[in-house]
């Protein structure tokens, strides 16, 4: 019966998928509407964006509070909590765009990867909505969210280079078309946003860490400490940052054991700039490896001030097109997965409802 309900499901959003484009064939002005949602992690997100790039609405639920007496995402807090606002935030999006459900053209939503129970919220929800407005259902990769979060607000034209820097991921990508992406590189331990929060947490600063790292360190020195850039073996385009991690909290453990004072301010400007420097080295690699002109930057950490001045100064000198993310499309959020969906769409990608959450895939494989 189940089996069933959802080949027909298949059959009638595949029906009026064409239905569809076959009428935006005889009238290309003919809005795309998407009602995307996104709960991979500490975020309950859903928004509505035409056309992949006009953002109707956003609506984001923040759990920060809910999880930074412990320091960190704790899972089934998380859970619990997209649970509790999923369908109030999906209202929300939808009567913030002055839109009903049927008015949509498909339902897009993180399936992966990121926090399986927090994952299952947003895809169950999801399916739930596409299965009784019969609409298309689209499974979007959460990275693939990061990567689209610039198409809000610029041209995003493969080929490029993207460097995807968020709390769980940190990737350099050859970009060779809408939703084709070839790796180039990735963290072998600990991802750069994961490393602020862990550096920020030893620091007492709080979480989440990289905000509270780059108040701190601008305040400090940033060349008080010479922590080693991991470059890793020579012309490699992946990341190792828990070295650093390690490095910076050796310095904090030499500082208490001789009851000095912990130079805050300079560990964080010190730490920072060795991310910076890190990334940013690996990205020009990246460039000259592909012989690419224009680098994307995305993700939780392009939010960071010291990583996107940085950049933008090297790829001014090096002829490079930089594109950047406005800074609330940088931390997790739904528009970015409506962006991203909006191509899927196009290509006439739709999912079943066969698809689940999925805690761990990579971009490549989507
Ligand atoms: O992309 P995101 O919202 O979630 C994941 O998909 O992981 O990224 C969150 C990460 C956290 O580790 C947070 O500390 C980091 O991005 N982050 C920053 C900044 N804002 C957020 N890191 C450095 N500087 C920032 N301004
Ligand atoms: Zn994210």
């Amino acid at each position: 019966m189940a089996m069933n309900n959802s080949n027909d499901y298949m059959t009638r959003a595949t029906a009026r998928y064409k239905a569809d484009s076959q009428a935006r064939q005889r009238d290309p002005s003919l809005p795309v509407d998407i009602l995307a949602i996104e709960s991979s992690c500490d975020e309950t997100a859903a928004a509505v964006i035409r056309d992949g790039h006009i953002v109707l609405s956003s609506v984001v639920a923040s759990q920060i509070e809910s999880h930074q007496r412990f320091g960190g995402v704790v899972p089934e807090v998380a859970s619990r909590a997209h649970v509790e606002q999923i369908i109030q935030v999906i209202a929300q999006a939808l009567q913030k765009a002055g839109k009903e459900l049927h008015d949509m053209q498909a339902i897009a939503v993180t399936f992966a990867p990121g926090l399986i129970g927090a994952l299952f919220v947003g895809v169950t929800a999801a399916k739930s909505l596409a299965l009784a407005a019969d609409l298309p259902f689209l499974g979007i990769h959460h990275l693939a969210g990061h990567l689209y979060a610039s198409a809000v607000s610029d041209r995003l034209d493969p080929p490029f280079v993207a460097l995807i820097v968020s709390g769980g991921h940190t990737e350099l990508l050859h970009v060779t078309g809408h939703g084709a992406m070839v790796r180039l590189g990735h963290t072998r331990d600990d991802a750069a946003g994961e490393a602020f929060d862990k550096v920020s947490r030893a620091l007492g600063l709080g979480y989440p860490g990289g905000p509270a790292i780059e108040q701190a360190a601008k305040l400090g020195n940033p060349a008080a400490f010479a922590f080693a850039r991991a470059l890793l073996e020579e012309g490699s385009l992946d990341f190792s940052f828990s070295g650093l991690k390690s490095a910076v909290l050796l310095v904090l453990d030499k500082h208490k054991r001789a009851q000095k004072e912990v130079p805050v301010a300079d560990i964080a400007a010190s730490f920072q700039m060795a991310v910076v420097d890190v990334l940013v080295h690996k990205a020009m690699l990246a460039l000259q490896r592909t012989g690419l002109s224009t680098l994307v930057i995305a993700g939780g950490v392009a939010a960071n001030r010291a990583l996107r001045d940085r950049l933008l100064d090297v790829c001014q000198v090096c002829g490079v097109r930089l594109v950047v993310p406005d800074l609330w499309l940088c931390t997790d959020n739904a528009a970015m997965i409506g962006a991203a969906a909006y191509y899927r769409y196009q290509q006439g990608k739709l999912s079943s409802l066969d698809l689940t959450a999925v805690a761990t895939l990579s971009i490549d494989a989507w």
